[in-house]
């Protein structure tokens, strides 16, 4: 999809950070914007400021951890302009920094609740709406490099989360239909408010430059949407240190195809 003019894009956490500045970009590319979030004051001056640079924009208020509220928001971004062209699914939450062995069903809980429910919501709400449309669509789920790999300690909650979003993001794109283009966005440390902690507003990439980044694989219709180098550097030597141990312990061996789960699973499905 690269053209945008009139279309209709819906981004959650749209208020701040990495989904503020995506719903700058669509609007600057002549997109209709609903941005959706909890707090309704920083909705308003992100609908104020979009306005001001002559963006259509509308805001509604979701927890997107809430099924009911992600449908209103679906409901209500169909009023207010007839067709939902683009979903991104971008609302997040840093979680607890702790150890695993020093975390809580609670914690983990909430951070699910947000970064995998908030995008599983997302799908159930508007997923068969956009397919039933008939159109092109776009969903877009904002990942994280940290679904690719895990920088360091401390990250257990947050790294857990965003590898289902990973995994969401491929069972998404291996079950919809041709006419719903499904992306995963990577990013590394961009600048916002994650986590609620000043730090985050500094350290970084400027919000403004990943989205020059990231913006042209969107228009190619990219699955993988990267934007930080060193991830790629950090998942290639996963997959090394994955290719060796398979290498080592379980090579191919002659008639090792009826245990190939690709072909076990194209069987099964047709
Ligand atoms: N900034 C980074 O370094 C970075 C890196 C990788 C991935 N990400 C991901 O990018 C996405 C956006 O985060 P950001 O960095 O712009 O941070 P941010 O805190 O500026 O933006 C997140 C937005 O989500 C909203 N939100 C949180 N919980 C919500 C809920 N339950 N319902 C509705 N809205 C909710 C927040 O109010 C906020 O507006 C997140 O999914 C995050 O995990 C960020």
């Amino acid at each position: 999809m690269k053209d945008f003019n009139g279309k209709v894009v819906v981004v959650t956490g749209g208020a701040t950070g990495i989904g503020k500045a995506m719903a700058d970009r669509f609007g600057a590319e002549g997109a209709k914007v609903v941005i959706a979030a909890r707090r309704e004051e920083r909705l308003q001056e992100a609908v104020a400021d979009l306005t001001a640079k002559g963006i259509e924009a509308r805001y509604k208020t979701c927890d997107v951890a809430k099924l009911d509220d992600f449908k209103a928001l679906a409901d209500f971004a169909w009023a207010e302009f007839g067709q939902v062209d683009v979903l991104v699914n971008n609302a997040g939450i840093a979680g607890i920094p702790e150890m695993l062995l020093d975390s809580s069903p609670e914690s983990y809980q909430r951070v699910f609740d947000v970064n995998v429910f908030g995008q599983l919501n997302g799908i159930w709400a508007f997923g068969n709406r956009m397919i039933a449309q008939g159109t092109p669509v776009m969903i877009l789920n904002v990942v994280s490099e940290t679904g690719l790999f895990v920088a360091g300690p401390l990250m257990g909650g947050y790294a857990v989360s965003k590898y289902a979003g990973r995994a969401i993001s491929e069972v998404l794109r291996l079950e919809m239909p041709k006419h719903v283009q499904v992306g995963a966005i990577y990013p590394g440390g961009v600048q916002s408010e994650l986590g609620g902690s000043k730090e985050m507003t500094q350290i970084g990439m400027p919000a403004d430059e990943f989205i020059d980044i990231i913006w042209p694989q969107i228009e190619n219709g990219e699955f993988y949407i990267v934007s930080h180098p060193w991830a790629k550097d950090y998942a290639a030597e996963d997959a090394e240190v994955l290719s060796k141990a398979f290498d080592r312990y379980a090579p191919h061996f002659d008639g090792d195809r009826k245990y190939d789960s690709k072909l076990l699973a194209k069987q099964m499905v047709g």
